[in-house]
């Protein structure tokens, strides 16, 4: 137990025996969630609540409008094709026009209940496509629920962390996995979440140069869209545009969700975007599983029908107003999420001062950019160490051992939570424990 913590150490030791976790440094993002809510409750004081990536900004009102006046209109007595509302699939096209540059037709832009399902469809179909090929290639660090996915529907997977293969080191390490030939896919999120490196254009054509050589599908997840704010990303129709696999290969499937970069987690809408040509491509093996043996048609009427036939249909006029206010330049998403930047460029500076480390600081020889997520550790302990001391100190956060990071000294913040009003807080509690543990 710590002493002379910021938060009374009795009641948090009182509070994590009552929670039955062996330790806090392992617990699951929910599992600290409740933690840290039964200690707030306790004893009153609020937590710098890092644990949870939920958007901390209101949702775009745009869309809310949309979803209302679509509600009073009567969609909800009514089904919505499971492939998605026309004047949605045709915006999410020009969206993916607009702020990647490439090309998609409107058929292939299917809306998902959150890109959280577009994965879990995406992983139920390409481990089908062909016999023997039902493993997914994750390059971590990454979101652990995808894992969790496969392990549901019980399709095997490997990963490797990608800090020590940026650049030209990737091809090689990619090609050790892929040659094996007994993966469907690959998967990466693109900024990285937790580490938020970001895949630069030669990265990415390596990615699709071993990916097409052993015909492996590229699933791109852009859950943090244009929010490498180094780059100027907001303007659309003009260069720079989001990096993407896109404009590399013709066979790969785009997540991007709407959670973030417009904060509408809440009503759980996500678009899948598939390729022209992987949709239009045929796998006989198909056959096993679906009436096709095209990509597409059994993705749409044989897994998205499975599983929830369609998406919410009021939420899709809201992604619709939304997708269409961004391509026409009216909603400036990019610059209502710049926040999250300019929050985590002060709070790694908060970490630093006080003794701690950036975990993944570098990217490609640049600083890592500021945005939603920093890693950060402390000299001599394990993430899981440290987290365990941390919430004495009323700070929460997850441990990166979650995430397929080999950095086991590592945490991940997440800064969307946290108001500017509570940095001060933030650096009284991290001066605290850097004097009881140096
Ligand atoms: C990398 C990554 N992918 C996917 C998701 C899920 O997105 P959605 O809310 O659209 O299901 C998240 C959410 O935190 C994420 O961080």
């Amino acid at each position: 137990m710590e002493h002379n913590t910021p938060i009374d150490n009795k009641v948090v030791s009182q509070k994590i025996n009552e929670s039955g976790l062996p330790e806090v440094g392992t617990a699951t993002i929910r599992e600290i969630k409740k933690l840290v809510d039964n200690i707030e409750g306790a004893t009153g004081e609020k937590f710098i609540r890092m644990e949870m990536g939920i958007p901390g900004l209101p949702p775009t009102q745009v869309g809310v409008d949309a979803e209302i006046a679509a509600l009073k209109k009567g969609v909800a007595a009514i089904y919505p094709d499971i492939h998605g509302i026309a004047p949605l699939k045709t915006e999410i096209s020009k969206f993916v026009k607009n702020f990647i540059n490439a090309d998609v037709s409107p058929e292939g832009c299917i809306p998902t209940v959150g890109s959280m399902q577009g994965g879990f469809a995406a992983f139920l179909t390409v481990n089908r496509l062909v016999k023997g090929k039902e493993k997914v290639l994750f390059i971590d660090p990454g979101f652990p629920v995808h894992k969790q996915q496969l392990q549901v529907i019980g399709y095997g997977w490997d990963s490797f962390d990608v800090y020590n293969y940026r650049g030209d080191k990737l091809r090689a390490k990619l090609e050790s996995y892929l040659s094996t030939g007994e993966f469907s896919s690959i998967l990466y999120s693109n900024p990285n979440n937790p580490s938020w490196i970001c895949f630069n254009d030669l990265e990415l054509e390596i990615i699709a140069d071993v990916c097409k050589k052993y015909s492996v599908i590229v699933m791109e997840d852009l859950a943090y869209f244009a929010m490498d704010f180094r780059k100027d990303l907001s303007h659309p129709g003009q260069a720079p545009y989001q990096a993407s696999i896109a404009n590399y290969t013709d066979d790969y499937i785009l997540f991007i969700s709407s959670s973030k970069a417009f904060s509408y987690a809440g009503q759980r809408i996500g678009m899948m975007v598939i390729s022209d040509h992987l949709f239009k491509s045929d796998f006989p093996d198909l056959k096993r599983f679906y009436k096709t043996t095209e990509f597409g048609y059994s993705m749409i009427y044989g897994t998205l029908y499975a599983l929830s036939s369609g998406t919410s249909h009021s939420a899709q006029y809201a992604l619709h107003a939304i997708l269409e206010a961004a391509n026409s330049g009216e909603l400036k998403f990019v610059d209502t999420v710049k926040v999250y930047g300019e929050k985590a460029k002060i709070m790694k500076k908060l970490f630093i001062d006080n003794g701690f480390k950036i975990v993944y600081d570098q990217d490609l020889g640049e600083p890592i950019a500021d945005g939603f997520y920093f890693t950060f550790s402390y000299p001599g302990m394990t993430g899981v160490e440290l987290l365990n001391k941390l919430v004495y100190y009323g700070i929460s956060a997850i441990s990166l051992a979650i995430t397929g990071s080999d950095r086991t000294e590592g945490i991940r913040a997440c800064v969307s939570l946290v108001k500017e009003t509570q940095f001060g807080d933030l650096d009284s509690r991290l001066k605290a424990f850097n004097e009881n543990n140096k």
